[in-house]
């Protein structure tokens, strides 16, 4: 059997000597260690041995895994080999060469989102998403807006004949929040809202919100100008002052307008805050208990306050661009800034 297995070895140096082809290695495998190749059939012959079954097993087994190591040595050497060509081979790739490929960008707006969210969500909030088509009922009765309300003709809308509606504001998406999650809430919900409106610089049908709202007990006014003082410093990167101003929400009581002493010029006045000192931003108020109510808060035990920052507006005075039909106007040109280096 000794001699038989030397045999069958030697034949595997001398064609292996020949081979030049990874494919060659596996066809002699399968020629030699393969279902029917010809050290299996030594295999085979084994029942037939009269005696020393064991020692002639081991013999063949010793063979088998020497020729196995033979041909997978070639097989590495013929793979190292075809590298090797490669490397040295004339065909050069230069990774540094341009591609030719243009990278996409962020929207500005998107980079305004994103700021606010990361600063909002390191202040214990959840990001939340909103409908763009909503009910009726969310968008205006749940915020204490009824039918007949006059607050209704200053937010028309865009109707669906099944009697939704294109949300005219966040504030449609308080509802769900609100029934969603128990106090202590603390969330913010960003998104496009959709107004019949003529458009002009300052104006637009189609534009972005962002909502936000706090209830627990005991929540303040100061609770109010901490968290938008908190933002804002963030965003304008570097210490703000907030005022507020007597507003009218049917959703908010009371209800204010935030005004932020100008970051661009310190108040000393600009053509960015028109001379004023003051930059009106955003609406925002004490959740009125009627709307805690419909939400399934109890308004004896819980209070809170919410704010409707316009993303638009944020946007522009972060990037100083004054025509808000630019956001929407797919404008390269403007948009080509704000590439990802
Ligand atoms: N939803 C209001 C609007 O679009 C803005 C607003 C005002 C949101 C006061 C609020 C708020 O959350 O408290 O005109």
């Amino acid at each position: 059997m000794q001699n038989k297995i030397n045999e069958i070895k030697n034949y595997v140096v001398e064609k292996l000597s020949g081979i030049n082809a990874q494919a060659d290695c596996q066809a002699l495998r399968v020629e030699i260690l393969g279902k029917s190749g010809k050290v299996t059939e030594l295999f085979k012959l084994l029942k037939d041995v009269p005696e020393e079954k064991g020692k002639v097993g081991q013999i063949l087994n010793a063979g088998k895994a020497e020729i196995d190591a033979l041909i997978s040595n070639k097989e590495k050497a013929l793979a190292n080999a075809e590298i090797e060509k490669e490397i040295n081979s004339a065909e050069k790739i230069d990774i540094t060469l341009p591609t030719g490929a243009e990278c996409g960008s962020l929207h500005p707006r998107t980079i305004i989102q994103r700021e606010i969210e990361e600063v909002f969500t390191s202040m214990g909030f959840v990001v939340e998403d909103g409908n763009e088509v909503e009910t009726e009922y969310n968008n205006f009765t749940a915020v204490n807006v009824p039918e007949n309300h006059p607050a209704r003709d200053m937010q028309d809308t865009f109707w669906l004949d099944n009697g939704e509606v294109l949300k005219t504001h966040t504030s449609a998406s308080q509802n769900r929040i609100l029934k969603k999650y128990a106090p202590p809430i603390r969330a913010i919900f960003p998104g496009r809202c959709f107004r019949n409106e003529d458009v002009d610089a300052s104006h637009e049908n189609t534009f972005f919100q962002l909502e936000g709202v706090i209830v627990d007990k005991d929540v303040s006014v100061g609770n109010l100008i901490y968290f938008m003082k908190e933002m804002l410093s963030k965003i304008f990167k570097k210490q703000v002052e907030v005022r507020l101003r007597p507003g009218f929400f049917p959703f908010t009581e009371p209800s204010f307008e935030m005004d932020v002493r100008c970051p661009f010029c310190d108040g000393k006045g600009c053509p960015t805050c028109k001379n004023g000192g003051w930059i009106e931003l955003c609406p925002c108020g004490m959740i009125h208990p009627q709307v805690l109510r419909n939400g399934g808060i109890d308004p004896e035990v819980y209070s809170g306050c919410a704010f409707g920052l316009g993303l638009d507006r944020m946007t522009m005075l972060s990037f100083n661009l004054n025509d808000i039909r630019e956001l929407n106007s797919g404008n390269l040109k403007l948009l080509k800034q704000f590439k990802i280096k």
